[in-house]
């Protein structure tokens, strides 16, 4: 049985894509054989649609409009188009893996240089934004199907408010939100979906403050159309009851709901510890079929952050090898796989 056959008539299932991935015959077939939805790992964040060198060797000539290069998304692009599975963009404004010279007067990469004006950086989001969209549009039309405008703009678990640090905001003012959305829709294709993105999206704080003040005055100006739970989420430390009125909050917004970064860390391998890892999987996708099938949210795609367990970011993010994922090191479907499977039947 197929990830993408299973789901089809609740919603797509994805996975995120690596270049090793890309370079590898047997993970294509996997692609091919479980999802309907990919997404680039890494390579269409900023840092690499952003042509370094070209930049900083001509900083007056790219001042309002930075050089982009295209080699590493085209890797991407060149797959969704051959294979014929739809790619969610991401992402055009985050303050990670975007870099700091980016954000500098004269694209300077000295570490006491001053931000750009806030007046240059919105010229440079415009022609960001615009210069990527238009060139996944033009050579790649139709292949993109959403894109997470903005990526991670509210702090952490008990701290307050808007990432006051992110370069956007840093260079901006928190006006940099709508500023990013209000671009993105002018370029964007008709029919590309825009969504909010973020981790911890059930952490009351986090919740409230992302309906209040980003949400609601997004939807009031018409310019987003999902909202991005990253669900990054770990096994000893669960909250599915908080997660599934997260998950009704945004779905009561009218929005396409996205579980677009899926793992739960799990640094057990014994059978005890993948038999748990399955129960959680499978409490999680029941919870998300049942808010599909009685209309609290309205669930279009579910995305797994990794094909195998030894590709995990969470090794390196949590210090500790993880098993998080659905399938073993060699593509061996595990407990968790079943469940998931066995949650939709
Ligand atoms: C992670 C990738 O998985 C890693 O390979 C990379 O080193 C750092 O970024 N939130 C996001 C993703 O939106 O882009 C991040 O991906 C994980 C957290």
């Amino acid at each position: 049985m197929s990830l993408k056959k299973a789901y089809e008539q609740f919603f797509s299932m994805g996975t995120s894509v690596s270049w090793s991935n890309m370079m590898s015959e047997e993970a294509k077939a996997e692609l091919k054989k479980h999802y309907s939805s990919i997404t680039a790992e890494n390579g269409m964040k900023p840092m690499f649609f952003l042509d370094e060198k070209e930049n900083l060797a001509n900083p007056e000539k790219y001042h309002e409009c930075p050089a982009l290069h295209f080699e590493s998304p085209r890797i991407y692009l060149d797959f969704a188009k051959e294979s014929g599975i739809p790619l969610r963009g991401h992402v055009l404004v985050w303050h990670s893996q975007t870099p700091m010279w980016f954000f500098k007067e004269k694209y300077s990469k000295e570490e006491d240089a001053p931000w750009a004006s806030r007046e240059i950086m919105l010229t440079r989001m415009e022609n960001y934004i615009k210069g990527v969209l238009e060139f996944v549009q033009t050579e790649y039309p139709g292949v993109v199907y959403a894109w997470d405008v903005v990526n991670e703009a509210v702090e952490e678990r008990g701290q307050q408010g808007w990432r006051q640090w992110s370069g956007w905001y840093q260079s901006i003012g928190e006006d940099f939100l709508i500023h990013a959305y209000r671009f993105a829709r002018k370029y964007a294709a008709p029919g590309v979906k825009l969504f909010y993105n973020d981790y911890n999206t059930f952490d009351t704080f986090k919740k409230d403050f992302i309906v209040e003040n980003i949400l609601k005055p997004l939807i009031a100006e018409g310019l987003v159309d999902g909202m991005g739970m990253q669900s990054h989420l770990v096994l000893n430390d669960l909250d599915l009851d908080g997660y599934k009125q997260a998950l009704y909050k945004y779905g009561g917004l009218g929005l396409e709901i996205q579980v677009t970064e899926l793992d739960i860390h799990n640094n057990d391998p014994s059978e005890d510890g993948l038999n748990k890892l399955a129960e959680a999987y499978s409490e999680l996708f029941h919870i998300l079929l049942d808010a599909k099938k009685n209309g609290k949210a309205n669930v279009t795609n579910v995305t797994i952050w990794g094909m195998k367990d030894d590709e995990s970011w969470l090794t390196d993010f949590r210090k500790e090898t993880s098993y998080s994922l659905l399938f073993g090191n060699n593509y061996e479907p595990k407990a968790a796989y079943q469940a998931v499977i066995d949650a939709v039947k």
